[in-house]
């Protein structure tokens, strides 16, 4: 019989490095490539296949390098192409894969392309970028930026508005125009041609636009109207990804995820089924979406463990033997798990392995995002003054504007902001990312929580990652398994089964501080223990019908032939 070939990226757990805030090698309060490199054996220890790097290319850093002022040429700060070559050897000998971030539906304002764009109506490049004259000294639509404000940017010298989904420095790329494409194609090559190993697409579902760029209803309490329907998986987007992937992604053995906000199970299946030739995986924003209110991610809301399961329950199935699901908790535009859906209180390590557990065991590609090993936590800054990121400090000011208390504010950015996924990395027990003054302040508790001392205790949050990522590498029910719900309505414990030919695994976590209790009449165990893969206490205590299941426990039973 022909066995035909697994793709790597099944089996495979990402590591998601976010550059300016990992390791710095130089002291100059900023991480680098150099720093990267230095702690590879850090990731080789940890086991990862591949590291998805936060972009590294040439910016101004209105968004900390999602504003590309050169596609080809890599940060100052982070060092140079050799070292980013030097990088990608040195993975290389450790197995890792170097992944890059791929921006593409806008550039930063400053890249050469704008500069040419802007500078008049004849321009060459004018049509590079999405520009719409003056209507009675009105913005073309009502459109509002993600970033704040309105969508759209008024140009003087000429008389008409580009648009910008994201900051004025961030002008969306007119991907209607052929020769943009194929530049950006020239590009993606360039890449690859240096050995990378695939590419993360930001907002990739953004780049087809309605033409006729309509108003958006304005939702209640909102000043703008919601652009969305128009530019999130747009009219031409499958044709557009198709081209990609016939022009570039097709000649090359690589990993690729989309990110994509609004897409929906149904929409990924069609990114994702490997006959579209289109994108490996998508990121869906579904899950990460739980704890806020409909129209605005500030607007805070509990999370209700019925939806979350239900909705990865929904995408569970939605892309079994269909497409390809990714599975994450965090990256750097999401706040800290561990204080988000689990306890960094008087729980931080056992909810943060239960937090683990329970989504490396389902099907898909894990992504672990820097710290989260560490069980890195929030911060709460004080000074407004003290973050960085633009989208927090956009939403601060004109919040402000309409009269809303800078507590109340507060509150949502401790819970919500981006910050909170980029404080420096917690080498040692005085911080170790950097000699100099860093960027961002350090979180206070990293005399706690580091690197080194996870490393030294056996029982750590960091071992217990390291041990899901062999246990991936060695039973394929985790890669190709079915996934089963169980005890859908239980406000607590999310309970599922994977099935793979004659195995079955039970998968048990407690998202709560309070004792459980399990009914084994919910699962037909015939007589059997089950043999303990992996878990959060010493020994789950399986006798008896009804089982009691410990604040934030977390396990998995393997079951055999059945
Ligand atoms: C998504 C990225 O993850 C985020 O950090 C960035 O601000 C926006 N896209 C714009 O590029």
């Amino acid at each position: 019989m022909i066995q035909l070939r697994e793709s790597w990226w099944k089996r495979s757990v990402v590591y998601q490095i976010y550059p300016r805030s990992f390791m710095d090698s130089n002291g100059d309060g900023i991480g680098d490539l150099q720093g990267v490199i230095s702690k590879l054996n850090y990731l080789e220890k940890l086991g990862v296949d591949v590291i998805w790097l936060s972009p590294v290319y040439d910016s101004p850093n209105d968004d900390n390098g999602y504003d590309i002022r050169d596609y080809q040429a890599i940060m100052q700060e982070f060092g140079t192409m050799k070292d980013f070559e030097q990088l990608i050897d040195e993975a290389k000998l450790r197995g890792i894969r170097i992944v890059m971030d791929l921006v593409v539906n806008h550039t930063s304002n400053e890249h050469a392309w704008f500069v040419e764009s802007r500078s008049s109506k004849n321009s060459k490049y004018r049509d590079y970028y999405i520009w719409r004259d003056s209507k009675d000294e009105h913005p073309p639509n009502n459109w509002g930026s993600i970033f704040s404000g309105s969508a759209w940017e008024k140009e003087d010298a000429t008389n008409s508005y580009y648009l910008h989904l994201f900051s004025k420095k961030q002008p969306d790329l007119n991907w209607e125009h052929e020769p943009l494409r194929n530049e950006i194609y020239k590009m993606m090559t360039y890449w690859l041609d240096k050995g990378i190993g695939g590419f993360r697409m930001d907002v990739i579902n953004f780049i087809s636009k309605d033409e006729k760029l309509p108003n958006g209803v304005v939702h209640s309490e909102q000043q703008y109207g919601d652009g969305s329907p128009y530019f999130m998986n747009g009219p031409k987007i499958h044709t557009y990804l198709q081209e990609m992937n016939e022009k570039v992604l097709r000649h090359y053995d690589v990993l690729t995820v989309g990110e994509m906000p609004g897409a929906s199970p149904e929409e990924a299946r069609i990114y994702t089924n490997s006959a579209n030739q289109e994108v490996n995986m998508v990121f869906t924003f579904e899950h990460m979406d739980l704890d806020s209110g409909p129209h605005e991610k500030w607007d805070v809301q509990p999370l209700d463990l019925v939806e979350l399961k239900l909705n990865l329950e929904k995408w569970q199935h939605a892309l079994h033997q269909i497409g390809w699901n990714s599975l994450y908790w965090n990256n750097h535009d999401q706040p800290r798990i561990v204080s988000r859906f689990g306890n960094d209180k008087d729980y931080r390590e056992v909810s943060a392995k239960m937090l683990a557990i329970c989504l490396h065991m389902l099907q898909g590609t894990p992504y672990i995002y820097q710290g989260e090993e560490l069980g890195m936590t929030n911060v709460r800054f004080e000074n407004i003054s003290d973050y960085r990121d633009i989208e927090t400090l956009n939403m601060y000011k004109e919040k402000r504007q309409q009269g809303i208390a800078h507590e109340s504010i507060m509150e949502s950015i401790y819970a919500k902001g981006r910050d909170n996924a980029r404080t420096p990395m917690q080498w040692t027990v005085d911080g170790g990312f950097t000699t100099g003054t860093p960027w961002i302040e350090m979180n206070t508790n990293t005399a706690k929580i580091n690197a080194e001392q996870v490393l030294a205790d056996e029982s750590s949050i960091f071992y217990t990652y390291q041990k899901l990522i062999k246990l991936r590498k060695e039973h394929d029910i985790i890669t190709n398994g079915s996934f089963q719900l169980l005890l859908p309505n239980h406000p607590n414990l999310f309970v599922y089964k994977r099935q793979f030919e004659e195995e079955e695994w039970l998968i048990v976590a407690n998202f709560s501080k309070e004792m459980e209790q399990f009914d084994w009449n919910v699962y037909d165990r015939r007589n059997d223990n089950g043999k303990v893969i992996i878990a959060n206490y010493e020994t789950p205590e399986i006798e008896g019908d009804i089982m009691i299941v410990r604040p934030y426990e977390a396990f998995v039973l393997a079951f055999g032939r059945r």
